[in-house]
């Protein structure tokens, strides 16, 4: 995949263009209602381009997981509204996205106007890359624009098939994910520190293997900490872990030292005899685990060397939460090193890249969001990037 590839509709002429934008209107809801807009905020600044330019624009999307057919609990027409609200113009919901309605909306357009078709995943040609399907979508529109990075690791009608039927081009925010990561991961200024966390080893193994093997710290943290500390012979009480997963710990260690990655780990940790809110909790070394108690956080000096590692360091890669951060106090070691890291970035001494949902989620409860150098709308093309793997959706538009 030869990234330089990638074209922008920047010089093009979309004027009275029917313009098909791919985005990620896959937002989280509560009653009916848009509970988190950042996905939908970050793609305004690329659709008011279009829009300024006379292109006539409509915009393609997935939400949430329907099985192939309408379902009323997933259609698009809430977060419709929304994104309506944070542009200031009406948008247009059309209740299919393919077929005579949708190419009777598409053709009806105004130069500068803007319509929503309805949830992709309606349709069972979506996630099978149908030909069909796409030639149904790509009726709708001249051209064709990617800015939903995060669902690039799907190769899907509307982010794959359709790239084969119109000239295609990378949206914006497409092009800022692409272009931050690879400064980050591909291109960083060393040395480079990447934290992960999260609960468990078996999800991340591809993740530590590529980072091993890229960056000179790996900082470890969360459940997939304790598999770690098993695999020291160090007994973790009744802490998260998993036992068969200590092998592969193991060979993440040996891979580690054959490259000059140092495996950072906790050296104390915070224990409770219950995952409950307020539960009395004390900061003990991993060794000193009680046998009927639980790893729920990184504890006080661990954030200590976190943050001196850290502050070594020029570029940070964070996925994963470092303790149970949703339950107080089993935050504090997330919300530390987050708050440390933001400093570093503020002071110019840090490149810091986040991504994924708890990720985001805990960085939003820090307050530091915005002190990070970028923080990514992705979660599972986020993790795929870091495992090194191609995403389909941006070698899509890099062919
Ligand atoms: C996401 O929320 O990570 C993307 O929108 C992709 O959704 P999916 O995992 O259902 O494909
Ligand atoms: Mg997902």
């Amino acid at each position: 995949m030869n990234l330089n590839k990638l074209k922008t509709t920047a010089g093009v002429d979309v004027a009275g263009k029917r313009v098909l934008v791919r985005a990620d209107l896959n937002v989280p809801t509560k009653d009916g209602r848009v509970s988190d807009a950042t996905r939908l905020e970050r793609i305004v600044p690329g659709l008011k381009d279009l829009m300024g330019r006379g292109a006539r624009v409509i915009v393609l999307s997935h939400f949430g997981r329907p099985k192939g057919a309408p379902d009323p609990t997933f259609t698009l027409e809430p977060v419709v509204a929304k994104l309506g609200e944070l542009l200031g113009t009406p948008v247009t919901f059309v209740p299919d996205c393919i077929g005579p309605a949708a190419e009777v909306a598409a053709a009806s357009l105004a130069p500068g106007a803007i319509a929503v078709f309805e949830n992709l995943r309606f349709h069972k040609g979506e996630e099978k890359n149908d030909t069909a399907f796409a030639q149904g979508l790509a009726r709708s529109g001249d051209l064709y624009v990617d800015d939903a990075f995060s669902a690039a690791h799907r190769a899907h009608a509307s982010t794959d098939g359709i790239t084969r039927l119109l000239p295609s081009y990378a949206g914006p925010l497409m092009m800022e994910e692409i272009t931050a990561l690879r400064a980050a991961l591909e291109e960083p200024k060393r040395p480079t520190a990447a934290v992960v966390g999260g609960a468990k080893v078996s999800t991340k193994i591809p993740v530590l293997t590529n980072l091993v093997a890229k960056v000179d710290k790996l900082i470890i943290g969360g459940g997939m900490a304790n598999t770690f500390l098993l695999a020291q012979g160090i007994e973790i009480g009744k802490s998260l872990a998993e036992p068969d997963l200590t092998k592969t710990a193991h060979e993440i260690f040996a891979a580690a030292k054959a490259r000059g990655c140092e495996i950072v780990l906790p050296v104390d940790v915070v224990v409770a005899s219950k995952f409950e809110a307020g539960s009395p909790s004390r900061a003990v070394a991993p060794t000193e685990t009680p046998p009927d108690q639980m790893i729920l956080d990184v504890g006080p000096k661990t954030v200590v060397h976190y943050i001196e590692v850290l502050g070594r360091c020029n570029t940070l890669l964070w996925n994963g939460p470092l303790g149970a951060f949703e339950i107080a106090p089993f935050g504090e070691g997330t919300f530390a090193l987050a708050r440390a890291a933001a400093e570093l970035t503020k002071a110019g001494r840090l490149v810091s890249v986040a991504g994924g949902g708890d990720t985001v989620a805990a960085l939003n409860a820090a307050g530091v969001t915005d002190d990070f150098t970028y923080v990514s709308s992705a979660g599972g093309a986020f993790l795929e990037w870091l495992e090194g793997r191609e995403l389909p959706g941006v070698a899509a538009l890099a062919r």
